[in-house]
């Protein structure tokens, strides 16, 4: 309905972590860096954290995109796997041709597979997103992975994912030799106060939304308390505020709009 009356070609404030969207905040920036520097320089496993919602599946989505085509990719989106379907995951991501369930097989399919790449200058990455729901026993088959090398270079460059939890688990003293080994280690931080309002802008303007479409400076200073600065919930609050805007037939969006829909939203109201 707000689609049409604001002109928007499509939602603005989707849930989904859709590249499309992508918002270079310091912190995701900062974060993007991090993540090339270990790959470039073939660093094994490194470790994306963050909270809930704060983008880290869309900076591996961005990754995936940008990402050099000699660099090849593999993304495990779901982690509910057993340490083969994990060799199986990645094999079948990577474009290989097994149909082998024997551990020994794969490991030495993409063996093979790794040192051929790596002849010919390329590089192999595999990110494992939602990392944090990862049992022991699934972790250890990652550090497992991550002893394909050769004297010089690591073979795979393993990027690990999650929420906060990951780093809890990984401090496990049954897994120290996997924490050891994480040389590059990234935490993603929620926006600014002065990011939220850019963000918010930039979406609109993705979305082909007007650019008289605005929120005061109270409205942002409540949906920065409200959210933390956390992009999901950023998105949440935005896409009420749209739907009330609508109703109110107004280009500028208020504070007391945004605390309407913090209540609506989030089921609270936030004291500021
Ligand atoms: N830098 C960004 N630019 C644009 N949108 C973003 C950015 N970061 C996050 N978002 C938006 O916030 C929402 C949550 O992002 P995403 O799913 O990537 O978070 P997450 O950290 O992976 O969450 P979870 O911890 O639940 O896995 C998505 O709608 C996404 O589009
Ligand atoms: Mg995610």
């Amino acid at each position: 309905m707000y689609k049409q009356f604001y002109g928007f070609k499509e939602n603005a404030f989707n849930i989904t972590a859709d590249p499309a969207f992508y918002f270079e905040s310091t912190s995701h920036k900062e974060a993007y860096a991090h993540l090339l520097y270990g790959i470039r320089n073939r660093k094994g496993i490194l470790c994306l954290t963050g909270e809930v919602g704060t983008g880290k599946t869309t900076l591996c989505r961005i990754l995936l995109n940008k990402i050099d085509t000699n660099i090849k990719t593999a993304f495990i989106l779901n982690p509910s796997f057993s340490p083969v379907q994990l060799l199986q995951l990645i094999a079948k991501d990577l474009g290989l041709r097994t149909e082998s369930s024997n551990k020994l097989d794969l490991t030495h399919a993409l063996n093979n597979f790794l040192l051929a790449e790596t002849s010919r200058g390329h590089n192999v990455v595999v990110i494992i997103d939602e990392a944090q729901n990862l049992d022991t026993r699934q972790l250890e088959q990652v550090r497992l992975l991550s002893n394909l090398e050769t004297e010089k270079n690591k073979l795979l460059q393993i990027i690990l994912v999650g929420q906060p939890e990951l780093l809890e688990k990984l401090k496990k003293t049954s897994l120290r030799q996997l924490n050891s080994r994480i040389s590059v280690r990234y935490h993603v931080r929620p926006l600014s106060r002065e990011e939220i309002g850019e963000y918010i802008q930039h979406r609109i303007r993705i979305a082909g939304g007007p650019a008289q479409l605005q929120l005061t400076a109270q409205a942002l200073d409540y949906i920065y308390s409200a959210s933390n600065g956390t992009p999901r919930l950023i998105n949440i609050l935005a896409e009420h505020a749209l739907l009330a805007g609508f109703v109110q037939e107004t280009f500028l969006i208020n504070e007391e709009t945004i605390r309407v829909c913090t209540r609506e939203a989030l089921g609270e109201e936030v004291f500021s």
